[in-house]
């Protein structure tokens, strides 16, 4: 029942995920019809015991007592059958196919969306709006179902017995029922503001988890506390001044009920006087009313309830139903992947959501087997344009090859494919996972063997061998016990491992920028083999890292090619690279 996980982003429709639990939910509807019948009969028992007993004084009630704890027992055992039914088939289920349906669409939604949204945020609307669905389906089918079904059954008697009262009882269903409707659409818009602001409260509390070390070295926790401080108090507020709706709406319902209650317990009392009802029946109906009556605090309750949890559904619903920008063409079919692959910019313009232009006319061809590598100024758009080749973002202008195939006519699964890239962003470290499963975090089939080799390769195997357990060490949340350049090796481990079948070329983004020259150098020695006839670009400030391999070096400046050549090329023409190969040959610290 779970949702599997592939690329091709599908369409969310809450129609086929309830499609599942329709059977068990008539399954577990007609169950409760039942349920409530004999729960009905259970309570008009007494009167039918009161009465035998009074008509056959000879015989003791003791011997009733024995059929009446058996008629309780068929209740509690389907009372319990329904449950574990709902429990199995509806409510379990559906939690853990939402959970995933959800983390399917993280997946899924570009990185420009990610952007947009903090994790803390996206979160809890996850666990908020999940949570919340399955209560509204539990209140509906075991609450409020069950009780519509036994407040219906309930009337029969009543209105049998005393069809006089069945005008004050609709009256006082009808005005309660308006009231609560009128309470509700008053507080929907505090409610809406309300669950905004829980969700950036998650946010904005994680966002501070996450930058906690930061925060406090600088001293900032008093202003970041009142600001927070601000959020909880607006939340308070809107709380105060919805709940002031509720309290007033509370009063007149509750003597709508108070008002209707009298009226019938007088009308009995009437037709009593007149011998149309015995005293075992007023008793009867009197408990009927007060339950009924008891009832429609609970279907209050149980709306309020509802309509609370309608609203975060609503936003997790509304964040499932968004649809990816960058998604699998149309009929796409699997490319015909060759053996080495080029990469081909034709006039390409890209700027980020309505922002300046941050790639302007690259045109740049990284030809089968070829290693180009890009140097640039910081903010040059030289990430970016890693970001394009593996359609993480979409080129707004002019043609993006690979291996001769538009982008956008790749199944996007089988393009990111192609690439193994060491982002500046690091590798993938994921809390609890040993060194070894996180150095196979992109091939886990792969051998201990291999792992050790690659290891070898980014000159981490001896820091591992160092760590208490090895290669078996546990790594901590984002690789908190590792330093930032053991980070930085192991992910370049973790891409040169899965350089294998189809991942044919190598992207490397500043995947030397937090080691020392003399570890850079040794990886760069260690590199050769598995850049010989490899088509790769590799992304630097530092030109050493480029020079070493680079058949050609881009020069980007402001989003555009200034130059490309050979290194000694560029020195020889072009004043900012000189000067940065001079700066850079005087000193080990990375220009930026
Ligand atoms: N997600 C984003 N949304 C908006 N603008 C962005 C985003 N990412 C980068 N930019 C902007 O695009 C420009 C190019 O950024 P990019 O990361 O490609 O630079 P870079 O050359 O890799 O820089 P660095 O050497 O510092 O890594 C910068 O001006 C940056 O501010
Ligand atoms: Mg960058």
């Amino acid at each position: 029942m779970f949702v599997s996980s592939s690329i091709a982003a599908p369409a969310f429709s809450i129609r086929e995920l309830i499609a599942p639990f329709r059977k068990p939910y008539l399954r577990y509807l007609a169950g409760s019809v039942l349920r409530q019948i004999l729960l009905v009969v259970g309570g008009y028992s007494v009167v039918w015991t009161l009465r035998f007993c009074l008509r056959r004084p000879e015989i003791s009630v003791w011997w009733v007592v024995p059929a009446l704890i058996a008629f309780d027992g068929l209740y509690v055992g389907l009372d319990t059958a329904l449950n574990a039914l709902f429990a199995r088939h509806i409510s379990f289920p559906l939690f853990g196919n939402l959970r995933a349906t959800a983390l399917e669409k993280m997946f899924h939604m570009p990185l420009e969306w990610h952007q947009r949204e903090t994790s803390g945020a996206l979160v809890a609307k996850v666990n908020n709006g999940v949570g919340r669905v399955v209560q509204t389906a539990e209140a509906v089918s075991r609450e409020l179902c069950p009780a519509l079904i036994r407040t219906g059954l309930n009337l029969v008697p009543l209105l049998y017995f005393s069809l006089v009262t069945a005008p004050v009882l609709l009256g006082s269903v009808l005005i309660f029922g308006w009231l609560t409707v009128i309470e509700n659409s008053k507080r929907r818009s505090f409610r809406r503001e309300r669950h905004q602001h829980y969700v950036r409260d998650s946010g904005v509390f994680s966002e501070y988890v996450q930058s906690v070390q930061t925060i406090v070295q600088f001293g900032q926790t008093h202003r970041l506390l009142d600001s927070y401080g601000q959020l909880q108090r607006q939340i308070m507020d809107g709380g105060l001044a919805e709940m002031q709706i509720a309290y007033t709406y509370g009063v007149r319902k509750n003597m709508v009920l108070s008002a209707g209650k009298r009226t019938c317990q007088a009308l009995w009392i009437w037709q009593m006087q007149r011998g149309h009802l015995d005293v075992a029946t007023l008793m009867y109906l009197n408990m009927l009313t007060e339950e009924l009556l008891s009832s429609f605090w609970n279907y209050a309750g149980l709306l309020e309830r509802i309509y609370e949890d309608l609203e975060p559904a609503r936003i997790l619903i509304e964040m499932l139903e968004a649809h990816p920008a960058i998604n699998d063409p149309a009929g796409a079919l699997p490319v015909e992947v060759p053996g080495a692959v080029g990469i081909d910019l034709i006039n390409v313009r890209f700027s980020y959501a309505r922002g300046r232009q941050v790639v302007r006319n690259v045109s740049l061809s990284i030809e089968q087997g070829t290693i180009v590598g890009v140097v640039g100024r910081s903010g040059s758009g030289k990430s970016t344009l890693h970001h394009l080749v593996s359609r993480l973002f979409d080129i707004e202008h002019g043609e993006l090859l690979v291996a001769g195939t538009d982008v956008r006519q790749w199944p996007l699964e089988q393009l990111r494919g192609v690439f193994a890239s060491v982002t500046q962003s690091g590798g993938v470290f994921l809390s609890g996972v040993t060194i070894l499963d996180t150095i196979r975090f992109g091939r886990p089939q792969a051998s201990a063997a291999e792992a050790e080799s690659v290891a070898r390769c980014a000159c981490i195997h001896d820091d591992i061998e160092r760590m208490s357990d090895g290669y078996l060490t546990p790594v901590l949340q984002g690789g908190a016990n590792l330093s930032k350049g053991q980070q930085q090796r192991i992910a370049l481990a973790q891409t040169l491992l899965a350089l294998t079948g189809d991942r044919k070329v190598l992207v490397l983004d500043e995947f030397t920028s937090q080691l020392d020259s003399e570890t850079e150098a040794r990886i760069l020695r260690n590199l050769r083999p598995w850049l010989a006839g490899r088509t790769a670009l590799i992304i630097a400030h530092r030109l050493s890292t480029v020079r070493e391999f680079a058949d050609r070096i881009v020069v980007l400046q402001d989003g555009a090619v200034a130059d490309e050549g050979k290194h000694q090329e560029l020195v020889d023409r072009n004043p900012w690279y000189a000067e940065v190969a001079r700066f850079q040959a005087n000193s080990t610290t990375p220009v930026a």
